[in-house]
């Protein structure tokens, strides 16, 4: 059964109002709540002094109703005493000062001092609530970010993690080629891990910012073990993982839940969708990365449960059939759990316009009785949990390749995510699922690697590439392939894509930046397609060519190639393609590889499918605001806007 929670802060209510609130959550059909979440400063009031004793009863309160419970660790922000008695454990920004505090985040998840007080939390919960069946799992903090604090903890420890990596001055500054604008260093000292606040990232030597990131990424993963071993020793069977979501800057999701039993994530997918067909979005991509972070079914600890208002303007209020829709999209993508958030919105505090699932007026409404209805269906099927997603088509992804490309951006219109979301919403656009995997992981048993902007070399990949195309697979490479060593500097000597050059049979002599440019490509087949972003101006060595350019001085340029190579192929698509490009490379290529795949879908719709050994249901998701009608398995099918249809095995539609 999927499980359905609920994310409570008792904390924020009189008590008075606890039992009615679960009385209304268990009604709904919640069975687990998510609980203390930024709770510390009623957890320790004052240094050294805990009080359980409100968590204790808050926790009855639930377990008296048969609910289970998820507990967080209150350490996304520590209590005003904390930061006042003991200054180090404030995160400092890129002005090299310390953060101000009243907001939340603030603290320095480095700083041994912040690790102390953190650790004993933390230790002071598990040990308090250790032996409690119902306490299911734990979580993390909340929302973990790329370290990017500037603090002199984070300073040293920058400096230490370079120290052990180059070992000496001179390998560093030769690694990242510090000759240019004079930055060779000539003491560890001179390493500032500073970002000027008003400098670009763009202006740091993108090898310093590569190692930074890194160094970064490695300081979240070290602080969620930190937290873990704590929390394992007291809880050796609950569940521990903490909640993603996708920052500004990223950490190394692969890294960080290496170490963690499931992974999770907070899923606000827009409430408003774009209406500029160019500002392109996918929510899909997001559930299939996160399904990636350990290669299996994950869970959800945030869900939409109402418009958004915290931070931003209030959103437009989230339509009938969306907060649905949503939910089983995240379903449909492996999600085993959905905690939704939450329960009803605050009345104080930056977040007050914030919408949970019921509103200040505490009356039952719109959204409470959407969310009755779809705890019902799930409830109908109750082995969706024993099903899982099974690929045939596998996207690569690089932590490198999202700080190297985020860092140094190659063009107005180039974005790592666009690149990956492009080829995912083609996939789901044609029914067929897709993993979203680590660069590093093995290509077993796919049938299909979808390799974007490899832009920073992982040195094992090009061989493996090979090896997988030769025994049958196909390959399909883009632009900014192959361009830099994992120092981040330029390969040198070579025509792009360098090590990737024998598998795509082309060369890149030139290349056209052209940003929110357009160009147009044809096919060899005839058909149009618009372009822009980056043109790769190729020479096809042992390529066919599959699409040239038909405007500018290159027209009749190759664009796109397919290589031959072994019992395999490798495509190179050297363009930003509009959608329909894409979808018409993958018809292509599924259809080479004999994946079925259906063409009927309407732009929006997408399908994903779950196996398990009862059969298999298929997800029909219109992920639109607006009906639409189309074949499919022998019927016409109507959605309604964000509706899902359900089908099974057993032939049911739900
Ligand atoms: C994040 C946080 C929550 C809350 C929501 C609001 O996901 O984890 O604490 O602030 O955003 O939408
Ligand atoms: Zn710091």
């Amino acid at each position: 059964m999927i499980t359905i929670g609920m994310a409570y802060y008792p904390e924020h209510w009189p008590r008075e109002l606890w039992d009615e609130d679960a009385d209304r959550m268990r009604a709904l059909g919640v069975r687990t709540v998510r609980l203390a979440e930024f709770a510390w400063s009623r957890l320790e009031p004052r240094e050294g002094q805990f009080d359980f004793a409100w968590l204790d009863d808050a926790i009855d309160v639930f377990t008296r109703r048969g609910m289970h419970v998820i507990l967080s660790t209150p350490t996304n922000n520590g209590p005003m005493w904390l930061y006042h008695d003991h200054p180090e454990t404030l995160q400092w920004g890129r002005d090299g000062r310390p953060t101000d505090t009243g907001i939340r985040g603030h603290r320095c998840i480095v700083s041994p001092v912040f690790r102390k007080y953190a650790g004993r939390i933390v230790e002071e919960m598990a040990r308090h609530y250790a032996g409690r069946p119902e306490i299911v799992a734990w979580q993390i903090d909340n929302e973990l970010e790329n370290s990017h604090c500037t603090c002199p903890a984070c300073r040293s420890a920058f400096r230490g993690w370079l120290r052990e990596k180059y070992g000496t001055l001179e390998a560093l500054n030769r690694a990242w080629g510090n000759a240019v604008w004079s930055g060779e260093y000539s003491d560890w000292d001179q390493i500032q891990p500073l970002l000027a606040p008003d400098c670009m990232p763009d202006w740091h030597n993108p090898s310093f910012m590569l190692d930074f990131e890194r160094f970064g990424a490695s300081r979240t993963t070290d602080y969620v073990t930190f937290q873990r071993d704590i929390l394992r020793r007291y809880f050796p069977d609950a569940v521990i993982t903490t909640n993603a979501c996708f920052p500004v800057h990223m950490p190394d999701f692969h890294q960080e839940f290496a170490g963690l039993d499931v992974a999770a994530y907070d899923n606000y997918p827009p409430v408003e969708l774009p209406e500029d067909p160019d500002k392109f979005y996918s929510n899909g991509f997001a559930l299939d990365f996160v399904r990636g972070f350990q290669r299996k079914n994950f869970w959800i600890l945030e869900q939409l449960g109402g418009p958004g208002g915290c931070w931003n303007p209030f959103s437009s209020t989230t339509p009938p059939g969306m907060l649905t829709g949503y939910a089983l999209q995240a379903v449909a993508h492996g999600a085993d759990l959905l905690c939704f958030f939450r329960w009803r919105s605050c009345c104080s505090g930056a977040e007050s316009m914030g919408h949970g699932i019921l509103d200040h007026d505490n009356r039952d409404n719109r959204r409470l009785r959407e969310l009755a209805d779809l705890f019902q269906r799930l409830e109908k099927l109750p082995e969706l949990d024993q099903t899982t997603l099974t690929s045939q088509v596998a996207i690569l992804y690089g932590a490198d390749q999202e700080f190297a490309l985020k860092n140094q951006r190659q063009s107005k219109k180039y974005d790592y995510w666009t690149q990956l979301q492009l080829f995912q919403e083609a996939c789901t656009g044609l029914s067929v699922n897709v993993d979203v995997i680590q660069e590093t992981e093995d290509l077993e048993g796919y049938r299909v690697v979808l390799v974007s902007s490899h832009i920073v070399i992982e040195p094992t990949l090009a061989g493996r590439l090979e090896a997988f195309a030769a025994k049958g697979g196909t390959v399909v490479l883009t632009s900014r392939s192959g361009v830099k060593d994992k120092t981040g500097c330029c390969v040198f000597g070579e025509p792009l894509p360098t090590v990737f050059r024998r598998l795509a049979g082309c060369i890149v002599p030139e290349y056209d930046p052209i940003g929110k440019g357009i160009q147009h490509i044809r096919a060899v087949r005839g058909e149009s397609y618009q372009v822009s972003g980056w043109c790769d101006l190729l020479e096809p060595e042992t390529a066919d060519v599959w699409a040239r350019y038909t405007d500018r001085f290159y027209a009749g340029t190759a664009a796109v190639t397919r290589n031959a190579f072994g019992d395999g192929a490798a495509y190179y698509v050297g363009a930003v393609g509009e959608r329909a490009m894409y979808r018409t490379l993958l018809t292509e290529i599924f259809r080479e590889q004999g994946i079925p795949y259906l063409t009927t879908l309407p732009r929006g719709v997408e399908v994903t499918t779950r196996e398990g050994p009862g059969g298999w249901y298929r997800f029909y998701f219109n992920n639109t605001a607006s009906g639409v009608h189309f074949p499919a398995e022998g019927e016409l099918l109507s959605l309604r806007p964000f509706e899902v249809a359900i089908r099974t095995t057993q032939e049911v539609w739900v």
